[in-house]
């Protein structure tokens, strides 16, 4: 019984993905349609996009060890979902950047990237996620093979520029930025083959304390 309810849950698992990705972006169109979106409903879109690419990322990056150390090996398969989101987020706050905040406008973007320099290193995370999105299908991973691997190393640069943007934007309150920076690392360190074996050795331990 245990076991068929936990199948059940590592099955929603996927659907889970979608609806807690996409249910942002619902709240976002509801808030613009019925006019919530605070008194500059520009910089709001702009927060809130960037927020929700950034959670999406590290969610992303969570779903190796994770899946290691629970042998849950669908959580694995929940990577490229989560990454996709993060960039269609990211595509979002771009586009609201040039687009709708500077109405495309190259000398007042110009003028605006001279005015908030993290902007630059928030172009740099977008420029790092770009390949990863394009090379997330299947015939891209046959095709490049092992450099597919190296290539996604690349969510880690994204992650690090997307968060060193962030810090840069706050000024004062540093808290969430060190929250994210805290968390990048912890997964980077997951990542150490020494890690990766103690893990494998706990792993299964862990996945019996599930239900
Ligand atoms: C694509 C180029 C990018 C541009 C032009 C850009 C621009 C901006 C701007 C202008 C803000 C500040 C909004 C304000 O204070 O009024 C901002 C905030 C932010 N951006 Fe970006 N950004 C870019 C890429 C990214 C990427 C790739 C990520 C994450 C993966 C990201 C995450 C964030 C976060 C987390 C914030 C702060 C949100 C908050 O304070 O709650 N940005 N961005």
């Amino acid at each position: 019984m245990l076991r068929r309810l936990h199948r059940l849950r590592v099955s929603l698992l996927p659907l889970a993905v979608h609806v807690g990705s996409l249910v942002p972006l619902a709240i976002l169109l509801w808030d613009f349609a019925t006019d919530r979106l605070t008194a500059n409903p520009i910089q709001e879109v702009q927060l809130r996009t960037g927020r929700y690419a950034l959670i999406l990322l590290v969610l992303s990056l969570a779903c190796s060890p994770v899946s290691r150390m629970l042998r849950l090996p669908r959580v694995q398969s929940l990577r490229r979902p989560l990454g996709l989101y993060a960039f269609m987020y990211a595509g979002l706050h771009l586009l609201n950047f040039v687009a709708i905040d500077y109405g495309f406008d190259p000398g007042l973007i110009g003028e605006g990237i001279f005015e908030k320099r993290y902007v630059l290193l928030g172009f740099a995370s977008f420029l790092a996620l770009l390949p990863l999105a394009v090379t997330s299908t299947r015939g891209w991973m046959k095709r490049l093979g092992r450099n597919w691997q190296r290539l996604h190393w690349l969510v880690y640069l994204a992650s690090v520029l997307a968060i060193a943007h962030f810090a840069l934007q706050v000024k004062a309150d540093l808290s969430r930025p060190v929250l994210f920076a805290v968390a990048v690392t912890v997964l980077m360190i997951a990542r150490l083959p020494v890690v990766r074996r103690t893990a494998n050795r706990f792993g299964g331990s862990l996945r019996r304390l599930l239900p």
